[in-house]
């Protein structure tokens, strides 16, 4: 089939690629010039495992391009895509001046053949109709134009014909490719049969497992609801997964006061299959992109609607608590955190990453900051890459000797695979003080105690 990806970030480049590779025409728009020149070269903006392998395949293949152009993506998509970003605006709610401009350039350049507009940036319950009253505004916008100002006669009598459809997007950064190819689930919230059959004609490949890690699995659910059942879906998924990390640190909170080991605990309760064992594990708070502006739009969205959302209040409020965790341990171990130094491995706010937006890390290196600790940190790929460079209060270390070398104290913040082969003997022999906070609960205490520090874990 013919698509369209209007906005290459983690989300549109993702699918774009995943859609290209299971055989579809796909363009991709974006309106940064220089991402897509880069793109257009064959580079991945974005650091996400598996991505610039089939991203480089489909453009050989001739099936993905790239382009700053609207009007071209929008001739040749029969189905199109809208995943620009939608940032939290300071009182919480989504900030959808992208997507408005995108739906506006759409009805700008509809060409009359039936398209299907879908919905894939996690956009506030109603805007399924909102987006479509923009594209239509579009559409009046044009026909006002002249015939003869660039606009066809033809072009402009044509009644564009289209539907609104919404199609959360629930991958991980991180293993984006791979959920893409082993959802879950997929989520079509519309009510016209024809772009939902035009949907399940595109996902057809994906359902049926043809690019599952393992093919022999029943086909993945396809669930067809209304419109803003699909849009509540999204942030309900998001809240849940945010309280349920909440719950466990709140459980470990608790552990720390009596004793108890939250991972043994987490285990206990993850066994029950009515609770299930993901998402429990505890540590200094979840971040990221998603869960912070998500579960702050739903609440507010709540508010608009005359109700006050008080779990998913607390969710954020345990949350916001979470983070300083780490710091109030290094107080209790360091007491003064004036003129010490203070080492954190990771920044981004989770694995296989580079994407720092809302990364615990950054809370934890301004309150440093404000209590006059001076901040080194090591992250396998903000190191390597350019993005260092852009964070203040916090010196960028190319490797995690370096960052060991004179400092008070370290604090794992997100669990790279790599911490786990570190030489942590090494590290400490070049510490002031060989202390390590492991904010993430992920190394083995006893193999870093062997290594000569102090361990510090999260509920245990
Ligand atoms: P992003 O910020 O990484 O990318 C957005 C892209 O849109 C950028 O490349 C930007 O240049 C482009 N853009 C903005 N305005 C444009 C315009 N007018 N025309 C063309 N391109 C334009 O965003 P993201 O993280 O991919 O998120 C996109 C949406 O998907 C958001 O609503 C987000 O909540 C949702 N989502 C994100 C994830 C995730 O893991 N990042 C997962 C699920 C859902
Ligand atoms: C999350 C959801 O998991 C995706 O389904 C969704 O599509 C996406 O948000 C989105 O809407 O953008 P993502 O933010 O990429 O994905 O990463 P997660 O793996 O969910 O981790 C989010 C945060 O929670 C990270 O800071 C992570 O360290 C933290 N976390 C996660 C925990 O503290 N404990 C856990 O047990 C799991």
């Amino acid at each position: 089939m013919r698509v369209c990806v209007i906005g290459t970030g983690y989300v549109g480049l993702v699918t774009g690629v995943c859609l290209s590779h299971i055989g579809h025409e796909v363009i991709c728009v974006d309106n940064n010039a220089e991402k897509v020149k880069l793109m257009q070269s064959g580079q991945s903006p974005i650091y996400e495992p598996g991505l610039s392998e089939i991203m480089q395949s489909s453009m050989a293949s001739g099936r993905l391009s790239f382009t700053t152009d609207l009007g071209k993506g929008v001739n040749h998509g029969d189905i199109l895509f809208i995943a620009v970003g939608t940032p939290p605006l300071p009182t919480g709610e989504s900030d959808t001046r992208y997507v408005e401009a995108v739906a506006r350039g759409i009805g700008e350049n509809l060409n009359g053949g039936y398209k299907v507009i879908v919905n894939k940036s996690t956009v506030p319950i109603g805007s399924g109709d909102w987006v479509r009253m923009i594209v239509l505004d579009g559409i009046a916008e044009r026909q006002r134009v002249p015939v003869g100002a660039g606009v066809s006669a033809a072009a402009n009598s044509i009644e564009a014909q289209f539907d609104v459809v919404s199609n959360p997007e629930f991958l991980r950064e991180g293993s984006a490719v791979y959920d893409t190819f082993n959802p879950d689930r997929i989520v079509l919230g519309g009510s016209n049969p024809k772009a939902i059959a035009m949907m399940k004609e595109l996902y057809e490949p994906i359902v049926e497992r043809q690019f599952s890690e393992d093919t022999s699995l029943p086909t993945v659910p396809v669930l067809v609801t209304d419109l803003s059942s699909a849009e509540m879906v999204k942030y309900a998924s998001n809240a849940f997964l945010a309280t349920k990390i909440s719950f466990i640190n709140e459980v470990a909170n608790i552990c720390d006061r009596v004793g108890a080991d939250v991972t043994q605990v987490a285990q206990g309760i993850g066994l029950d299959s009515r609770i299930g064992n993901k998402f429990l594990q505890a540590g200094i708070g979840w971040g990221g992109s998603c869960f912070p502006k998500d579960v702050s739009a739903l609440v507010h969205t709540a508010d608009d609607y005359g109700y006050e959302a008080e779990l998913l209040k607390a969710t954020i409020n345990v949350n916001d608590r979470q983070r300083l965790l780490s710091l109030e341990k290094l107080q209790q171990v360091l007491k003064i955190l004036k003129g010490k130094t203070v080492g954190l491995l990771g920044l981004t706010f989770k694995p296989d990453t580079d994407d720092m937006r809302d990364a615990p890390a950054l809370v934890l290196i301004e309150h440093l900051n404000r209590l006059g600790a001076k901040v080194k940190a090591f992250d396998p790929i903000v190191s390597q890459s350019g993005i260092g460079s852009g964070l203040s209060g916090v010196i960028v270390e190319t490797d995690p000797e370096r960052l060991a070398d004179g400092c008070d104290a370290l604090v794992l913040v997100t669990d790279w695979k790599q911490f786990k082969e570190l030489d942590y003997a090494k590290m400490a022999g070049l510490m002031h003080t060989p202390i390590l906070i492991d904010g993430r609960n992920y190394l083995d205490q006893a193999e870093i105690e062997t290594a000569g520090f102090r361990y510090v874990g999260i509920g245990r």
